[in-house]
């Protein structure tokens, strides 16, 4: 299972290649659906993600791409389940098995990632549809008193118990910590918390003896709240900050994917970029969502005539970062 876990982790972080995230949950993909004014239906939700996913030359860029469950067992219009179809472009799918932030009992304002009841036989029916990895989200929101320490060890408790489950099952777990940009902190106050939160789950994993190299990491960037009052950070800054913060993490693992956490498309990418001038001993990509999905979701906006138009408009933002990606200097 484990070496299983190594080749497909490798592949999932093959240089110049990244992750698209395209797994959000049906109701956030409804309401992202309602606002580009199309009908928030399963078809529609259908039809957008096989836009996406056959999209020209995909998998000159993207390695994986992640589903939701509803997606996973849906077809492409000819019939074929998405994660064959997807298989036969040449890009590996995955899947997200985490059932939501919810509110954490005991820990006022604070969220704990729930889905680990079952999780076994879910990851058990998920392999046999095909999928080659999944990901766990779990969120950090900065406030003048959090993340605390509790909510910090139980998310990173669960990331780790996700993780074992998933490399016995055979599909890498993408391990997501995510240090949200809500809130007026500075740079530094992101990197301190993202270092603690890292720590713990370093930690859990270890633990649980998870298997680094058949892991990838999906860390937000270090950087200011979106309501910070003072002057934005170079990428210079977020990428020295960041890589500061990985340098914790030990040689074998796989790779790094980051989220792009509702920055632009061109502000995650040239972070992205700038991370590359730092050598590192793993792999630095990108896992974005938003920040490759957004511009295609407009520019297709439903109408059957704009259907190139969403796929061109994904595809310069995929061959951006691929670019980018490829920059990397190994240590
Ligand atoms: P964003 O890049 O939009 O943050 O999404 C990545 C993701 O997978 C969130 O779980």
């Amino acid at each position: 299972m484990t070496s299983n876990c190594r080749t497909i982790a490798e592949r999932l972080t093959a240089p110049g290649k990244g992750i698209l995230a395209a797994d959000e949950s049906i109701g956030t993909m409804s309401s992202r659906l309602e606002q580009a004014g199309v009908e928030p239906t399963a078809e529609n939700r259908r039809v957008y993600r096989e836009l996406l996913a056959t999209a020209p030359n995909l998998s000159d860029s993207v390695s994986g791409i992640i589903f939701c469950d509803e997606t996973l067992g849906q077809t492409f219009s000819d019939g074929t389940p998405f994660p064959q179809a997807v298989l036969e472009l040449g890009i590996l799918p995955g899947i997200k098995v985490d059932t939501g932030a919810k509110p954490c009992p005991g820990l006022p304002g604070e969220k704990i990632t729930e889905g680990l009841d079952g999780l076994p036989a879910r990851l058990a029916k998920y392999a046999d549809m095909g999928a080659a990895f999944a990901k766990w989200r779990a969120v950090f929101e900065i406030t003048e008193s959090t993340p605390t320490r509790g909510a910090i060890r139980a998310n990173a408790n669960a990331l780790g118990r996700y993780a074992a489950a998933c490399q016995e099952a055979g599909l890498v777990p993408i391990v997501e910590p995510e240090v949200l940009m809500d809130g007026r902190h500075n740079r530094g106050r992101c990197r301190d918390v993202t270092a603690e939160v890292h720590a713990a789950v370093r930690t859990e994993l270890e633990l649980l003896n998870v298997d680094l190299a058949g892991i990838v990491l999906k860390p937000n960037m270090v950087l200011e709240g979106q309501d910070y009052p003072d002057r934005p950070s170079t990428p210079e800054e977020i990428a020295e900050a960041t890589v500061s913060v990985l340098r914790a993490w030990p040689e074998e693992l796989a790779g790094v994917a980051f989220l792009s956490g509702g920055q632009s498309p061109e502000r995650a990418t040239a972070n992205l970029e700038a991370m590359q001038k730092h050598e590192t001993p793993w792999p630095l990509t990108f896992s974005f969502g938003r920040a490759l999905v957004s511009p295609a979701l407009t520019a297709w906006h439903g109408d059957p005539q704009c259907y190139a138009d969403g796929q061109a408009a994904l595809v310069s933002r995929v061959v951006a970062n691929a670019a980018v990606a490829r920059l990397r200097v190994a240590s």
